[in-house]
């Protein structure tokens, strides 16, 4: 390719990382978030419940017919698994839309991508469609016609998926009652819409590839690595981008969605997302339900765990933590917070502590000691010592929950302060967190909050 090819292909690129990106982050439908119950029922003492944080209503596909099981010789109950373990239905239902009927809008930053109706409807969907074209949809991300997809579809990832595993999701899909719902024409603003800028890209960043088992690892290791690799696509926000949008770094090293307002911190650090130093049951119990004595997960990980991980059987979950503990990095010493900056002053640092004794310490604790798993600490938080500051700022603008899960079907939840608060206020606040729990991390100023005043909530 030509240098001036390249910089083109490069440009596409840096718009479809993001079309990725966002697909992930999608939690907007027309008339607001779906499924977050935005007035918060807390009780000002901090002890009352939060309501639960999704009303779960079009997120999730009605009961499914089968009974997913992994392990089924009924490649329809395997594939009613993988679907879950997939996430499929996350993007391909719409809001009150049926199961898997498509339509489901995705914002991103260059327009917006309709997810396809994967109901075996003949005219709409995927009625028309062998097994074979299903397979080069995943594995190759082309469509029955040959039109090269969008990586908004994870097929990135899903490339390393088994010829028998897409066979099973096929299975499945094909017994769904079949929907008719015609193709949404995705509305990108131009140029992103030309087409050969697609293919551009994926000449660039994707290859196809299958997933092939490390014979000096273990079965569970190598379970793990298909479950987070390929079906769980974890990559799809825990990889960072170049500035092309092709990964860039270790596969894991923590995402840059920063953009889209939210850090997917590095797996591969423990001071960061890593769990190397969490025993495997803890892990387990963190992936099932999203708590747990050290982290909460929120936001776009709340959903990941809420939709597809909270219905994985054990030994898949503990496949997933082995291969995470075994992750290059993991059970590292943690490196220093990023100290770039000049420390805040006495008056900042002054004017954050006396907001957190008034409106954080009744559920965080005088000491940051907080109530967990329901009410995390803060003290020795590793989300206040990371480089980004954006998950925190988030948290105190936007407030949130943890993912309802079986288990925890009604989390407890964080009040959004950001119309309480002031964007110096609200950096002074964040500031001070991370000057005391925070390992020392760089301080925040008024311009970084204001940026993610408006991102909406999910
Ligand atoms: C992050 C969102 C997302 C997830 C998760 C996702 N998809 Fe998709 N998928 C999309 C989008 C968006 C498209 C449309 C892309 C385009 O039209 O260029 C799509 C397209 C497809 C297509 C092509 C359909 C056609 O008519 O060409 C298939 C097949 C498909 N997805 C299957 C799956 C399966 C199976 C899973 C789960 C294992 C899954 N998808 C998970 C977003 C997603
Ligand atoms: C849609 C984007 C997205 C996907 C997909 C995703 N994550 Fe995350 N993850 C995040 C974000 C954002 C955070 C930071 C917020 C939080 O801690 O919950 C996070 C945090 C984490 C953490 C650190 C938790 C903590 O607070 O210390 C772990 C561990 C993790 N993810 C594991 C996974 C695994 C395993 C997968 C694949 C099954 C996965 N993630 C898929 C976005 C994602
Ligand atoms: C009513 C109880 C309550 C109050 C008041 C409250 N929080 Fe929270 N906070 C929570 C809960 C519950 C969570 C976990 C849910 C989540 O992370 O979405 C949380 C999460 C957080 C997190 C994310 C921690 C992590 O591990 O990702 C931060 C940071 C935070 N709170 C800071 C604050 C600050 C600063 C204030 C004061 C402005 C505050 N909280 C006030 C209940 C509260």
């Amino acid at each position: 390719m030509s240098p001036r090819a390249r910089r083109v292909a490069g440009l596409v690129a840096l718009g479809l990382a993001g079309l990725g990106l966002a697909a992930w982050l999608d939690g907007r439908a027309p008339g607001g978030a779906p499924g977050i119950v935005t007035t918060v029922t807390i009780a000002p003492d901090g002890t009352g419940p939060g309501v639960p944080a999704r009303t779960g209503a079009g997120d999730a596909p009605a009961a499914a017919p089968v009974a997913p099981d992994p392990a089924s010789p009924d490649p329809v109950a395997r594939g009613a698994y993988l679907a879950l373990a997939g996430n499929c239905a996350g993007c391909h239902t719409a809001r009150g839309g049926a199961p898997y009927a498509g339509g489901r809008p995705i914002a991103t930053p260059f327009g917006t991508i309709h997810a396809s109706n994967l109901t075996p409807d003949a005219a709409t969907g995927i009625g028309a469609w062998t097994a074979d074209d299903f397979a080069r949809a995943m594995h190759e991300g082309r469509s029955k016609d040959g039109r090269a997809l969008y990586p908004a579809f994870p097929y990135t990832d899903y490339t390393r998926l088994t010829r028998s595993d897409t066979d099973a999701l096929f299975a499945y899909l094909r017994q769904l009652p079949p929907v008719s719902a015609p193709y949404r024409p995705h509305a990108l603003r131009f140029p992103w819409s030309l087409p050969w800028l697609l293919d551009g890209w994926r000449l660039v960043y994707f290859r196809p590839a299958r997933f092939e088992p490390d014979p000096s690892k273990d079965a569970a290791w190598n379970r793990g690595a298909y479950l987070v690799g390929a079906l769980g696509h974890c990559g799809a926000c825990h990889t960072a981008r170049d500035a092309l949008g092709g990964p860039s770094g270790p596969a894991l090293g923590g995402g840059a969605l920063e953009t889209l307002g939210w850090h997917a911190p590095s797996l591969l650090d423990d001071a960061a997302g890593g769990v190397g130093g969490w025993s495997v049951e803890e892990t387990v119990a963190w992936l099932a339900t999203g708590i747990g004595p050290r982290a909460v997960a929120t936001g776009p990980m709340a959903r990941v765990v809420s939709d597809s991980l909270q219905h994985l059987v054990p030994d898949d979950l503990r496949a997933m933590a082995a291969y995470l503990k075994a992750l290059p990095g993991a059970g590292t010493p943690a490196p220093k917070a990023s100290r770039a900056r000049e420390p805040a002053g006495a008056a900042t640092l002054g004017l954050g502590e006396r907001l957190y004794r008034e409106r954080c310490e009744d559920c965080h604790g005088a000491s940051g000691e907080g109530g967990p798993p329901h009410w995390p600490a803060l003290a020795g938080n590793r989300t206040l010592a990371q480089a980004s500051p954006v998950n925190t700022i988030r948290a105190v603008l936007h407030g949130g929950f943890a993912p309802a899960t079986s288990d925890n079907p009604r989390p407890y939840g964080m009040p959004p302060f950001g119309p309480e608060l002031d964007d110096r206020e609200a950096a002074a606040l964040v500031s001070w967190l991370r000057a005391t729990w925070g390992r020392g991390a760089s301080p925040v100023d008024a311009r970084e909050v204001n940026a993610l005043r408006p991102i909406p909530v999910e």
